[in-house]
């Protein structure tokens, strides 16, 4: 058996109240045969550490800073997220992409960064409709991947988790389709298989609980990246328990 990756992307979502509920919900559910972990706002992190502590659900963030420490007003580094006892981070999603102006290059230092600190960096890629509609899909991932090579040995870059989200799937409730989401995991698999190795690739945009278990059974699939769905314990446990079938099967 080959254990599903399901990671819970909360966004800038949440309120004291409403996350301990949501972590108690959550940690109550005992599933072995997926790993599971939720990556929620910085403010938030000591609340989901203490709820989470001794679970297997794991913690992960965002986002992080690319430099160390200094004078950086806002930023918050790597060490920090370490010492909150995130496991995992998110980097380059594509809404930090396209917000708040992170290019291909600073996603790969901020990735260097996570790993040093022994972080498991989420680092997204994914094209725009503009691009799939152009046939530069591939172009795309490609660009966004090999940026990665500029800062990561190939031993680094097997440490990774790869996470792809196709943007026009994100928030819309328009996930791609199953034959979308294969091709795209087996071109990035050529990609990792030819400069790194194995890594976990997940996929992620309008997962829910009816098309979770299809597309965690995807041959390329290791599990999903879940935003909207992850905010409401009882889908966030139904796509988990969708993990941990496609992890038996797997
Ligand atoms: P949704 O599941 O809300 O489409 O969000 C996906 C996502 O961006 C996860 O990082």
């Amino acid at each position: 058996m080959k254990r599903k990756l399901v990671v819970g992307n909360w966004k800038m979502n949440g309120d004291l109240v409403r996350n301990q509920a949501l972590l108690e919900q959550l940690v109550r559910h005992e599933l072995a045969a997926v790993e599971r972990a939720v990556c929620v706002p910085f403010p938030y992190l000591a609340q989901a550490q203490a709820a989470l502590a001794g679970t297997p659900v794991a913690l992960g963030a965002q986002n992080l800073c690319e430099f160390d420490d200094g004078a950086f007003t806002g930023e918050v580094s790597a060490r920090m997220l370490r010492e909150f006892g995130c496991r995992y981070v998110i980097v380059g999603h594509s809404e930090r992409r396209s917000l708040f102006g992170e290019d291909d290059a600073m996603v790969a230092r901020k990735t260097a960064k996570a790993l040093a600190a022994g972080l498991i960096p989420i680092v997204c890629v994914g094209e725009s409709l503009a691009e799939r509609e152009a046939g530069q899909v591939e172009a795309v991932l490609q660009r966004q991947l090999d940026a990665l090579r500029t800062e990561l040995t190939p031993a680094a870059l097997a440490e990774l988790v790869i996470a792809y989200e196709p943007v026009w799937a994100i928030g819309t409730g328009r996930a791609a389709s199953p034959e979308q989401v294969q091709a795209v995991l087996a071109f990035i698999r050529a990609w990792l298989g030819e400069h790194g190795g194995a890594v976990r690739i997940l996929y992620g945009g309008s997962v829910k609980p009816d098309t979770a278990r299809e597309l965690f059974s995807l041959p390329d699939a290791d599990g999903g990246l879940i935003g909207g769905a992850s905010l409401v314990a009882g889908q966030f446990i139904e796509i988990c328990e969708a993990g941990a079938s496609a992890s038996h099967s797997a």
